[in-house]
């Protein structure tokens, strides 16, 4: 741990008691999951959470370093909180996750204002660091680890209706995509204790909740073996989750196509209770940009993992992430991305324009060659054919029935409440007696560019 004296904090007066803090998550998934370990960790050493950032004695920003704009939001985010500190001095910022790693102590001389940083891996620390902060040193801990996995520390979670939770279930990625910076900011793959999955599941089942999503950046490596014990591997893991109740919904993200496995697609298909939706990023339709990335299989292989899934699991949605303009991409790989989507018939995607990342293979050894016009319209044509898509795949589940799990009540109005089918549509229906929780079968009456309408049967 390094401190760099900042005599210009003097916020220590504030933290005496219990000193309120707020957090702010941008990014990912496993990012919300981190999150409610913070919140964990903090609140078992005395600090109070609050849900006002004006009312805070310390704010926390989580954040997300995958693409440059994520980044110029956080920054942007801080200028607010630097206005916060001139009407209140004691004020502690400490900016946490994966941008506080890519930058390590730059970040403090770049950013006076922040008061502490944390890499994904140094969460155990924060109390410490933030006492240092409150004598009015920048305290950060930016060291990665090959075995933390908060296995022992029970997240406080922040979904109010208490339907969903999701669970880390390992760390970090080995897998060198050459645009991707997340094996630099989350350090190297490990997988957490199964027991301890287990435990946090059958926990947060017992005080309420209905729905389960299994985290990881790559979950089908997901490895583990007891001592003595044989190895286990994500298959078996998942199918001993999903054996806890048939009323307990599992879903899974991230899989990565080169290692989903027959034997995943066959417990998925087995069991009811495991969601029948499957996130498979692509990311190029040509298998020659796949190979400049570093995705390890081809449009072939690709492909040949989605005619599995859907002879397996004929009724399983896929959804998918692109990313447009990668180094040396031309029209032809563009082309053969649209074919892909029309092929695959994608439920849903998240679709983006390649973004340089420092310290990445591409930023070292490619050059980011596709002009900013060129990526925005092969986005907006990727966008295009997404909507008719979804669109699509949304007309056809009209007139079938679903069992849908309520989560909350309706934006529009409240009057109607929302839930998802296994598919992980949302489907929005009147209220009657119905509230967060149950299961319902809706017959599908009609849908809009997000959700789909239906009545309760
Ligand atoms: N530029 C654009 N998109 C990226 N992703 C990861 N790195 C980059 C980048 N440098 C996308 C990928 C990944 C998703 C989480 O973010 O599609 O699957
Ligand atoms: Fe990044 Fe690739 Fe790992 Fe996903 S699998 S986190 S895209 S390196």
């Amino acid at each position: 741990m390094e401190n760099i004296i900042n005599s210009a904090n003097l916020g220590i007066d504030s933290l005496v008691g219990n000193p309120k803090f707020y957090i702010e998550t941008y990014g990912c998934q496993m990012n919300v999951s981190d999150s409610e370990v913070v919140v964990s960790i903090l609140q078992r050493n005395g600090f109070q959470l609050t849900n006002s950032s004006k009312e805070a004695d310390l704010i926390l920003i989580n954040t997300c370093s995958i693409r440059d704009n994520a980044e110029q939001r956080i920054r942007g985010r801080l200028n607010v909180f630097k206005q916060f500190k001139k009407k209140k001095p004691s004020l502690l910022v400490g900016v946490i996750g994966c941008m506080a790693e890519r930058l390590k102590e730059k970040f403090l001389e770049e950013e006076k204002s922040v008061d502490l940083i944390a890499g994904p891996d140094s969460y155990r620390d924060l109390p410490k660091l933030v006492k240092s902060a409150g004598y009015g040193f920048q305290a950060s801990n930016v060291l990665l680890s090959f075995e933390e996995t908060y296995a022992d520390i029970s997240p406080v979670r922040f979904e109010e209706n208490k339907v969903s939770a999701f669970i880390s279930i390992m760390r970090g990625c080995n897998n060198m995509c050459a645009y991707c910076v997340v094996p630099y900011t989350r350090g190297s793959e490990r997988s957490r204790d199964p027991e301890s999955i287990l435990n946090e599941t059958r926990e947060i089942f017992n005080s309420g909740f209905s729905e389960v999503t299994l985290l990881g950046q790559n979950v089908n490596s997901y490895s583990w073996k007891p001592d003595g014990g044989n190895q286990i591997n994500f298959t078996k893991l998942i199918e001993r989750v999903a054996k806890i109740s048939p009323l307990l919904r599992v879903r899974f993200a991230t899989s990565h196509p080169k290692d989903i496995s027959d034997d995943l697609l066959h417990t998925i298909a087995l069991y009811p209770n495991i969601c029948k939706s499957i996130h498979l990023p692509v990311q190029s339709g040509s298998s020659r940009i796949l190979k400049l990335m570093n995705r390890k299989y081809d449009r072939e292989g690709y492909l040949e993992r989605i005619e599995a899934i859907k002879k397996t699991i004929p009724e399983c949605s896929i959804s998918t992430d692109i990313i447009t303009g990668f180094c040396t991409e031309t029209e032809e790989d563009h082309k053969e991305t649209l074919s892909l989507m029309n092929f695959v018939n994608y439920d849903f995607a998240y679709m983006f324009k390649y973004s340089e990342r420092p310290g990445t293979y591409a930023e070292r050894h490619l050059k980011d060659d596709i002009q900013e016009e060129i990526k925005g319209r092969r986005l907006t044509e990727i966008i295009n054919l997404q909507n008719k898509l979804s669109l699509q795949s949304k007309q056809m589940d009209v007139g079938k029935t679903f069992e849908v799990l309520v989560e909350g009540t309706s934006k529009k109005s409240k009057d109607e409440l929302f839930g998802r089918t296994t598919q992980n549509k949302v489907v929005v229906f009147p209220k009657g007696e119905l509230k967060p929780g149950d299961y319902l079968n809706a017959e599908i009456t009609g849908f809009t560019s997000a959700t789909l309408k239906g009545k309760v049967v």
